[in-house]
């Protein structure tokens, strides 16, 4: 079966053909730079940037899997959650593609897509469902904190998530404070590398919480009153890095401790992690101890496939379609507050 999947939830374009688990290609246009220069991501530019790139980055994919449109089976789409008109882009050209070509059209919901991530692997790439595991998910993503135990293919069931700020969005918003460019979550990382991250010590914010909930929003006011209280600190490189270090630290602690003790609590023997916030050196390295000390197996998503992409959109989509979970119709709607929790297979 072979696939065209387009993805345009937030500010990166990309399209992606899948066939029988294998990537063939995955195209992605990033939007960063364009909305670097206003501190975020600003939705109606996301959209008009969407609309101007999807026809050429669904071409690249096409050309660079060497197949042609009429060769297709399916075309997937993220249907959310995401910004409004940036997922409409995506939908609707999908949709009229599907439409043209009298193939299925496919909905996925972007968190299911990322749940799934961990197990493309390889090179090149293929989706390793058949060593699939019940395991214990963490999703850190630029607007997402989520903790969710995977049953089993296509079953799973959210313990928790942020009860504000998200992870990703924790890392931007102190790194705002600090003065970095958006996205900061990258530089952060970067910055930490030579820091300290016992220099300063900061909240962890629901850490002896019992819930899997998340909340980030108070450690982000306590860097920016420490911020406002040491303002000559941020003249000083290393005490930046140090500053770096000590946020990420806290971060890291929170979701690693948090993953570990939800894993236990369920009994699971494999954790796996995903979204943009996985692309963090001292999240991954966090993670890897926990699990080998507590004897659980780590699948990371693969940097490439962290932050977001169409190609674990077309993976998931080609899975439904052989399980016969496919019920979007051609005209559905974008569901931009679409939560995993009700994302039921
Ligand atoms: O999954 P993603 O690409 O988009 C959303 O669906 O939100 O995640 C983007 C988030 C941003 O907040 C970015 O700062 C963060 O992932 N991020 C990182 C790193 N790379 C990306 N955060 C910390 N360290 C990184 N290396
Ligand atoms: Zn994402």
């Amino acid at each position: 079966m072979t696939l065209l999947a387009l993805e345009t939830s937030c500010d990166e374009t990309s399209a992606a053909v899948v066939r029988d688990g294998k990537i063939l290609s995955n195209a992605v246009s990033s939007q960063i730079q364009l909305h670097a220069e206003y501190g975020g991501v600003v939705p109606e530019l996301a959209a008009r940037e969407h609309l101007k790139n999807l026809l050429p980055v669904a071409r690249t994919a096409l050309r660079e899997a060497n197949v042609l449109v009429e060769q297709l089976d399916a075309v997937a789409a993220t249907q959310g959650p995401g910004l409004p008109n940036a997922l409409l882009v995506g939908l609707k050209a999908a949709q009229a593609m599907a439409f043209a070509l009298n193939k299925p059209f496919v909905g996925v919901n972007h968190h299911e897509a990322h749940l799934y991530s961990p197990w493309i692997t390889g090179n090149p790439p293929r989706a390793d469902f058949a060593n699939f595991q019940p395991n214990l998910s963490l999703i850190v993503s630029g607007g997402h904190t989520l903790l969710v135990l995977v049953e089993s293919e296509l079953k799973h069931c959210v313990l928790g998530g942020t009860i504000d700020d998200a992870a990703g969005e924790c890392f931007d918003k102190t790194g705002k404070l600090i003065g970095l460019p958006y996205p900061a979550g990258p530089e952060i990382d970067r910055l930490a590398e030579q820091g300290n991250a016992k220099a300063f010590n900061f909240p962890r914010p629901l850490l002896h919480d019992a819930s899997d909930d998340f909340s980030f929003s108070g450690l982000k006011t306590s860097v920016r009153y420490f911020i406002r209280d040491h303002p000559a600190l941020l003249d000083d490189p290393q005490k930046v890095r140090d500053l770096c270090a000590s946020v990420q630290a806290a971060i890291v602690e929170v979701l690693v401790t948090k993953t570990i003790r939800a894993a236990k609590r369920c009994g699971v023997r494999h954790v796996t992690a995903s979204g943009g916030v996985t692309c963090n050196r001292a999240l991954r390295n966090e993670l890897a101890r926990a699990c080998e000390r507590s004897g659980f197996t780590l699948r990371l998503a693969e940097k490439q496939l962290c932050t977001d992409n169409a190609a674990m959109i077309g993976i998931l989509a080609e899975r439904k379609l052989l399980n016969g979970l496919v019920t979007a119709e051609l005209d559905s709607e974008i569901k931009p507050g679409w939560m995993l929790a009700d994302c039921v297979n």
